[in-house]
């Protein structure tokens, strides 16, 4: 029986947040770590050794290969043919290049579930306007429209609530004078009763664990808050935590995978879309949790035991906190947002700022979820309250 042993290098592809905190939970284990990003003053720079390179370009992924044992991934968005030939030379790559071509292609990553079994809104693959005006006979308004690949936090995601709306968004995606953003995903409007959440985890060699289900907030399409546990009836949490095992098994995936779910009016449950990789739903479980996605991450890849998901505390929230302007010159004033106890800062030190950005996140723990989400938010409050103010008094555009 083989082991692993130190000292071991493992490789990340992208330096952003999650790299960042996947190398904070890698670092504490004693491993060291690499990260190949685009530029020096990455999120992750702090914690890891960079390699400034491209993950689009094969010479870049191989050249940074052979300085470390494993890779892994902070995004999907990689060519599985590249992953593949990292692997042929000989550096061992989890998840593999075939779990991330099932769900780099939103189309793909939805036929894929459905011929697994799992539950997933009905749905099309458009490619011309005609196309669009068959979903809509087929499936009704409000249609919901997504470009198939690079979607993230929105980008690429537009619910059409009327023809006009449906006119606009298909002149956004797909404009008539210039090469369309891609093929495109119509499917059924969901009016769910909440989104949730689940992280699961399976280790190379098959053991699946899954972490407590959260109820997911999300504005503007994007993530706002979460909280742990959801508040949902037991067989609901049990029906999402056996969908989300059963969707990390059916791509084969190995390490953290983030299971975004809709739960339907009628107490149904629906696999909307899968990460996988450590993701921002699973943020909470670095202070509610034994084991935190990232570190369950490190051990999934590396083929360790993997730690328990228990959830130690009786609730904790997780509030994003994010970019309100432009800029390279981000100030962080702590002093607001750790005073109350129980409330987490996660900074994600970022060289640059931009509105709406992502730029760290809040946990708030306490003695119930309506606690533990007012604690996350009001921390967040007090956290932009004071960041203005900064900017101001620094009178900075
Ligand atoms: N079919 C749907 N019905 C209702 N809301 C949806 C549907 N699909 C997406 N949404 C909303 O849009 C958000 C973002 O869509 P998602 O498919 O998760 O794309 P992204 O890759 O940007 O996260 C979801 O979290 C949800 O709030
Ligand atoms: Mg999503």
């Amino acid at each position: 029986m083989s082991s692993t042993t130190l000292p071991i290098t493992l490789g990340i592809i992208g330096g952003g947040q999650l790299g960042r905190m996947m190398a904070i939970a890698a670092q504490q284990m004693g491993i060291g770590v690499s990260v190949l990003h685009p530029s020096a003053d990455c999120s992750a720079a702090p914690v890891s050794d960079v390699c400034v390179g491209d993950w689009t370009k094969r010479e870049d992924l191989l050249g940074w290969a052979e300085a470390v044992d494993v890779i892994t991934l902070e995004h999907e968005f990689v060519a599985a043919a590249d992953l593949d030939e990292l692997v042929r030379r000989g550096t061992p790559v989890w998840p593999q290049g075939r779990s991330l071509e099932c769900v780099q292609d939103k189309w793909l990553q939805r036929s894929h579930l459905q011929a697994a079994g799992l539950p997933v809104p009905q749905f099309r693959a458009v490619d011309s306007w005609a196309d669009v005006q068959l979903a809509v006979a087929e499936l009704g308004l409000p249609l919901v429209l997504k470009t198939r690949r690079m979607g993230y936090d929105g980008h690429g995601t537009a619910i059409a609530r009327s023809h006009q709306e449906l006119e606009s968004i298909w002149a956004r995606f797909c404009p008539p004078d210039m090469e369309p953003l891609g093929q495109l995903l119509a499917e059924e409007f969901v009016p769910f009763e909440q989104e949730l959440a689940v992280m699961a985890i399976r280790r190379r060699n098959g053991d699946c664990r899954s972490y407590p289900v959260a109820t997911t907030v999300q504005k503007n399409y994007v993530c706002d808050y979460t909280i742990a546990p959801a508040a949902i009836p037991r067989a609901v949490g049990e029906k999402a935590q056996e969908i989300a095992i059963a969707a990390v098994r059916a791509i084969e995936s190995v390490g953290a995978i983030g299971v975004e779910l809709f739960l339907t009016k009628s107490g149904d449950v629906l696999v909307n879309e899968l990460a996988p990789r450590p993701h921002n739903s699973g943020h909470y479980t670095l202070n509610g949790c034994a084991t935190n996605q990232f570190e369950q991450h490190v051990r999934a890849v590396l083929d360790l035991p993997l730690g328990s998901t228990e959830l130690l505390v009786p609730a904790v929230a997780m509030a994003n906190i994010f970019g309100t302007r432009q800029g390279a010159n981000v100030s962080l004033p702590l002093d607001a947002a750790l005073v109350p106890a129980g409330v987490y800062l996660h900074w994600y030190g970022k060289s640059a700022e931009r509105p709406g950005r992502k730029m760290g996140h809040l946990n708030a723990i306490a003695s119930s979820i309506d606690r533990a989400r007012d604690a996350a938010i009001e921390a967040r409050d007090a956290l932009s309250r004071w960041r203005s103010r900064d900017n101001e008094n620094a009178g900075d555009a």
